[in-house]
């Protein structure tokens, strides 16, 4: 059970000041009544607001078509990921983040939740999350890279420790797919820089069960998605 004013401003639809004027004017009910006070408990999910349910009530996990051009961040200048999100999202007291980055210029599948320990996990190196990453290249791709990618042996400029294996199909001269179990800096474009095939479009197709394809999401749409995919 929480105040009303707390439910109001936990799922981002006003501050906690602003909640009163929101029961005053009738917009949150229980069992079909209007709430009498802001200070009144009841059950997060029993709550209608405007005549809806209280939005992502168990947390907000979805799925988003990153288009190119906008950057992962919540600071940086330019188109920022988080402008494509309903306000009400970014105004939860939960921060909302992406789960793990992709690049300004890669497109595809980025998981958005407002759960720290959903995206903690999931961005932890000891996860493992198939990421398959789609790309074309301005020079051909070596068949010798589907070996080096495979050893684990493969060490990128600046770094100690090796990639762990990674499955690359080549699917014509200047394209293929990546298949990562890790998430380091520019990780797809460095590996194949280091072959001698630099990237110059990418994206990602799908992270663990999750395929872009079967989403059928356009650039900049979203879905909610069952964070139990990746329990
Ligand atoms: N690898 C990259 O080089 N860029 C991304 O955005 C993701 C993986």
């Amino acid at each position: 059970m929480m105040r009303i004013d707390a439910i109001l401003s936990r799922y981002g639809y006003c501050s906690r000041r602003e909640a009163a004027g929101w029961v005053k004017r009738g917009r949150v009910t229980l069992g079909g009544e209007p709430v009498r006070s802001a200070s009144a408990k009841a059950d997060p999910a029993a709550v209608r607001i405007d005549g809806r349910p209280v939005e992502f009530v168990n947390g907000l996990y979805v799925a988003l078509h990153k288009p190119l051009g906008c950057t992962c961040s919540h600071k940086e200048e330019g188109e920022l990921v988080y402008d494509l999100l309903p306000q009400q999202w970014l105004n939860r007291s939960n921060g909302v983040s992406t789960v793990g980055r992709l690049d300004k210029e890669t497109s595809g599948l980025l998981l958005v939740a407002d759960d720290g320990a959903f995206v903690h996990a999931l961005t932890s190196p000891k996860k493992h999350v198939p990421k398959v990453y789609e790309f074309e290249t301005s020079a051909p791709i070596p068949a010798e890279a589907v070996a080096l990618f495979a050893s684990g042996e493969l060490l990128l400029e600046g770094e100690t420790t090796p990639c762990l294996p990674a499955e690359l199909q080549i699917e014509a001269p200047c394209r293929g797919r990546l298949t990562l179990h890790e998430g380091r800096y520019h990780q797809v474009r460095r590996m194949l820089a280091a072959v001698g095939a630099p990237v110059v479009v990418l994206s990602r197709i799908a992270m663990g069960p999750l395929r872009l394809q079967d989403l059928q999401l356009a650039p900049g749409e979203w879905v909610e998605i069952d964070p139990g995919l990746f329990a």
